[in-house]
């Protein structure tokens, strides 16, 4: 089906989020929207799926004028979507979730649970999908939970698909059968709007590329630019795509985890008899595949892994026994992989978030009252050094793209003094030029004298901001190697092949 965007215009109060925007996309065409952060993309998404009402501006399918009230008008028109944050409820089933999905449509019918089982195993099948319709969402991974937001789009039949930054928590081998599975659907003639920050496999899968600044279109691109074209395009500015820094200079290795095991419930090693250690201005980035004991690491750092043996501790003081309260106090830098869940909160506003963990601290707090200016003042210093585009330090962190939650997190966790950095997917959902921007602080950290511990499954992040990179896998670390080792001996490694020494 032909879609049609004409002139859309969509307001947040004096706001302008989509400026006139046109967008044609013709059956069996993959779109791709490049952006910044807070570009409008998920915006005009949004309003395409009937969730918002432009001000200005129509919809066409197949030359029609369509009017949607809400998602339900946009579902049985054949439109589906897959939301930058999953909207999925964690305590039902696959199926039970695919039938919440039909709900509210209209002409569809709703399907009863039989059905949606049936469904949910059909399209599984089909794409190689590998979900059983009786899992409980909270007992699947992302990249999984993933595929179910993809199958509930799928069950509807949409003939428009709109996929808001799918890859941006699937593994590369993921990523890869989501590309072969949007070759199929173009193939049926279906078309695709798909949105990523990642330039490489923008170009591998798109047709036409339409880049949004601000809020308006500013040009179009072939497959067939380079990264360089497209990233400056994007943000307007030349963007250094690789980081500079200097060689590392190591001090004493004070953080040490020594036959670290963190046990799940059942009592599975989710990280197993781990050791190694982190020099003081160094950078270990621990690499692999998502799911082989990464966050489990970073989360028994923090004092969150309930059931462990071994010890971590960070210049003589053990990690594990600490709360996590006082680990934070004592100078721990921590992003969660998480942002949504365990990183803001999204009803507090950007300065109340860039205080969340030290409120009770000076300069912020003096005995009982919480000192609004410096809070205040400290945000707004916050805001700008980290480009957040935001109306405001009042609105609330919810209320931003995604991108710029991710730089509400970072500022916060390394706005301050710290002895040791932690992140999970530093990166994650950001711009070339935001990446750019949060890859020079790491490097800052480092070069202040602190160890600082980078998970990332992005092998040219891996690459560019190591000093030394450690592979896990099934919990146990395949080798600890420079950044000058080839990216098969890596991916060897990640498919669980300790290296050679
Ligand atoms: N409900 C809302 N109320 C107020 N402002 C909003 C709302 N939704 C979005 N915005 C603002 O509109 C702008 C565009 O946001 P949008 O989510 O469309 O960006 P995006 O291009 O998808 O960015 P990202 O790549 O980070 O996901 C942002 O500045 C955001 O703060
Ligand atoms: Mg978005």
């Amino acid at each position: 089906m032909k879609l049609e965007l004409r002139g859309i215009t969509k307001r947040f109060g004096n706001f302008t989020a989509n400026d006139s925007i046109d967008l044609t996309v013709e059956a069996g065409e993959i779109h791709s929207l490049l952006g910044e952060n807070g570009a409008g993309k998920s915006t005009l998404m949004n309003v395409l799926y009937g969730l918002y009402q432009p001000e200005e501006g129509q919809i066409l399918l197949d030359g029609v004028e369509q009017h949607f009230s809400g998602p339900g008008d946009a579902m049985a028109a054949g439109i589906g979507m897959v939301h930058q944050h999953f909207m999925l409820i964690p305590v039902f089933t696959v199926a039970e979730n695919l039938m919440l999905g039909h709900e509210p449509t209209r002409g569809l019918g709703a399907l009863d649970l039989p059905a949606a089982r049936r469904r949910v195993v059909e399209i599984s099948e089909r794409f190689g999908f590998r979900i059983d319709p009786d899992d409980r969402i909270e007992d699947l991974s992302v990249g999984q939970q993933q595929r179910v937001e993809i199958i509930k789009a799928l069950a509807q039949n949409a003939s428009v698909l709109v996929l808001d930054e799918p890859t941006a928590v699937l593994t590369p081998q993921e990523t890869d059968e989501l590309m072969g599975i949007m070759d199929e659907l173009r193939k049926e003639g279906r078309s695709i709007v798909f949105i990523s920050h990642k330039l490489r496999e923008v170009r591998q899968v798109s047709d036409k590329i339409s880049v949004i600044r601000r809020g308006k279109v500013v040009g179009q691109a072939d497959p067939t630019a380079s990264n360089e074209e497209l990233a400056s395009l994007m943000v307007g500015r030349a963007v250094g795509l690789s980081v500079q820094k200097e060689p590392a200079k190591v001090g004493e290795p004070v953080f040490k985890v020594e036959h670290l095991t963190v046990f799940s419930k059942q009592g599975h090693r989710l990280v197993d008899d781990l050791s190694f250690e982190i020099r003081e201005g160094e950078v270990l980035v621990v690499a692999g595949v998502q799911g082989n004991g990464q966050t489990e690491l970073t989360e028994a750092i923090l004092g969150l892994a309930e059931n462990t043996s071994g010890s971590i501790t960070l210049s003589g003081k053990n990690l594990l026994t600490e709360s996590v309260r006082r680990t934070l106090d004592a100078g721990l830098g921590f992003v969660p992989e998480d942002r949504t869940e365990d990183g803001i909160v999204g009803e507090f506003t950007i300065a109340e978030n860039m205080i969340l963990d030290r409120f009770h601290k000076r300069p912020f707090s003096s005995r009982l009252a919480l000192n609004m200016r410096r809070i205040r003042e400290y945000a707004e210093q916050a805001v700008e050094d980290y480009d957040v585009r935001t109306p405001s330090i009042d609105t609330p962190v919810g209320r931003l793209s995604g991108g710029n939650q991710q730089k509400v997190v970072l500022a916060r966790e390394l706005g301050r003094e710290l002895k040791m950095f932690v992140a999970s997917q530093p990166t994650r959902g950001l711009d070339v030029g935001s990446i750019e921007f949060v890859h020079k602080q790491i490097i800052a950290a480092r070069d202040s004298g602190i160890p600082v511990l980078i998970v990332s499954t992005e092998l040219d992040e891996v690459v560019q901001l190591g000093d030394r990179i450690m592979v896990m896998y099934g919990g146990k670390s395949m080798g600890i190697v420079p950044p000058e080792t080839g990216r098969e001996e890596l991916g060897t490694m990640m498919a669980g092949v300790p290296h050679e020494q």
